[in-house]
């Protein structure tokens, strides 16, 4: 039986960066591991172990925030309080937990929150020491310990933080059997090694580029870690083509500014903006009816555009033109609700299809008239100029339906007759792996698309890319990804 963890330290929440810690946007890492984690890694348990904070004295507010961001995780948590944390009974206080001993999924978790000695290295008590020796007591599973200090025989590398009494310790995990001890606190991390039956794990901390997390998996006597970065790998010089602003309607936190410098954090070459064309065009009590579906600009009283503040609030947050765009949305009036002078400011455009006439239908839509109807509206789309399909068969997906495979192949002729790109996009969607393969053989051009609505989601390509492993694809990603408006 494999014991699945996932495994987060030192985030060091802050107001400002601190050298290298990136603690300023700490949330907002956290936030993507924990979405990460929960949609991708769905591990038995999730450590957290020290340093949630960067000061005590002015960072405390921070805990709530980060507790909130804790309990978004489906599976259980164990979080242990760092040297930056404030003292452990105050800190069960911010966090959930505190038990000294959990057995999760079959798996024995002993955690120390030990004494802090001299030179940021630690001392675990005599009372601690026993604790530990009696960890086999009634069990016959695995065991994991559990601290925030790194715990290494003393001899066995040059971590420059360690325990004053190490040899003990490890005396008393061989004593218990204990299979694998994590640690935190030394935020470049030291690669996991098996050393008289116990393995030695230190997590690199989360606050520090390219913002690691570990996923470690426990199967008997063997354990293997596999590295997350919440930064992208530089040299794949990826672009995200799809990012909202906060004039959406479905924003949740996300503002142009920020993006910007999320994207730099995230390792992204670039980013595009492609706001909702529906919702720059009305207001919200307009675009709720969403009588612009059958309407069009009938439907859409031009004194409610807000087109002008997103052309605005993008040139002012320094974004280049080619780099502005529009998500403009598909009608059965106008092929897309874009107006001819807008169109002409975009430097691309992403059409998208989000509703169907069929499957508004309140009854039972007809699954054979919904494909033909989305057919249509994605030919007229494409024949409309876009540059990039936005979320292939996604509306399926919302609507509960089954994707119909059969129809995978029509639309990549459509995209290849037309030159337009197809996007992967992952925010509430899964592209399928058929499709991509037939762009793939067809020469149909890919573009990543994170959908942001969320500061947490730009730039979150780890799905796109494993995606595309899948579908087989191991050249350089420049060959298959739409490379922006001149690639027409
Ligand atoms: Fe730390
Ligand atoms: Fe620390
Ligand atoms: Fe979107």
């Amino acid at each position: 039986m494999t014991i699945k963890m996932a495994v987060l330290t030192d985030l060091h929440a802050s107001a400002q960066a601190v050298g290298d810690r990136r603690g300023d946007w700490a949330e907002v890492l956290l936030l993507r591991a924990v979405h990460r984690i929960n949609r991708w890694i769905k591990p038995d348990v999730t450590l957290v172990l020290g340093d949630l904070i960067n000061d005590t004295q002015v960072d405390v507010a921070r805990y709530g925030g980060m507790r909130e961001t804790l309990e978004l995780l489906d599976s259980p948590v164990i979080i242990l309080p760092g040297n930056h944390d404030v003292a452990p009974d105050s800190f069960y206080k911010y966090m959930p937990g505190g038990d000294v001993t959990e057995d999760i999924a079959g798996c024995r978790f002993v955690s120390f929150l030990d004494e802090q000695t001299p030179g940021f290295n630690a001392r675990r008590s005599v009372e601690d020491i026993a604790r530990l020796r009696d960890a086999r007591q009634g069990w016959n599973g695995p065991i994991v310990a559990l601290q925030h200090v790194p715990l290494i025989p003393p001899d066995s590398g040059e971590i420059p933080y360690s325990y004053d009494n190490a040899e003990e310790v490890v005396a008393a995990m061989k004593h218990a059997g204990v299979n694998l001890t994590i640690s935190g606190h030394y935020h470049e991390g030291w690669d996991l090694f098996e050393r008289d039956g116990i393995w030695y794990l230190v997590a690199p901390g989360l606050c520090e580029s390219p913002f690691t997390f570990l996923e470690v998996l426990l199967d008997g006597s063997d354990v293997r870690v596999n590295r997350h970065d919440l930064r992208l790998p530089e040299q794949y010089r990826l672009v995200d083509r799809h990012i909202h602003t906060q004039l959406a309607y479905c924003s949740e936190n996300i503002t142009v500014e920020r993006t910007a410098e999320l994207a730099e954090l995230f390792g992204l070459a670039g980013f595009a903006l492609a706001e909702h064309s529906d919702q720059l065009y009305c207001a919200q009590d307009t675009w709720n009816k969403k009588q612009y579906l059958y309407d069009g600009f009938d439907a859409v009283n031009p004194q409610e555009s807000r087109v002008e503040q997103y052309f605005s609030l993008a040139k002012n947050a320094g974004i280049p033109r080619q780099s502005i765009g529009l998500e403009a949305e598909s009608t059965y009036k106008e092929p897309l609700l874009v107006r001819d002078q807008d169109r002409a400011r975009c430097g691309f455009l992403i059409g998208a299809v989000h509703q169907l006439r069929e499957l508004k239908k309140q009854q039972t839509p007809s699954v054979e008239r919904a494909i033909d109807d989305f057919l249509s509206q994605t030919q007229q789309v494409i024949n409309a100029g876009v540059d990039i399909l936005a979320h292939p068969f996604r509306i399926f997906r919302r609507r509960g339906l089954e994707r119909p495979e059969s129809i995978y192949e029509p639309v990549v002729k459509m995209l290849r007759d037309a030159s337009v790109a197809a996007e992967l996009n992952f925010h509430t969607n899964d592209p399928p792996i058929e499709f991509v393969r037939l762009c793939l053989a067809a020469g149909v051009k890919l573009a990543f698309g994170s959908d942001a609505h969320n500061m947490y989601e730009v730039g979150e390509f780890w799905p796109q890319i494993q995606l595309l492993r899948q579908a087989g694809y191991n050249g350089d990603f420049s060959d298959i990804l739409w490379q922006g408006p001149s690639d027409r």
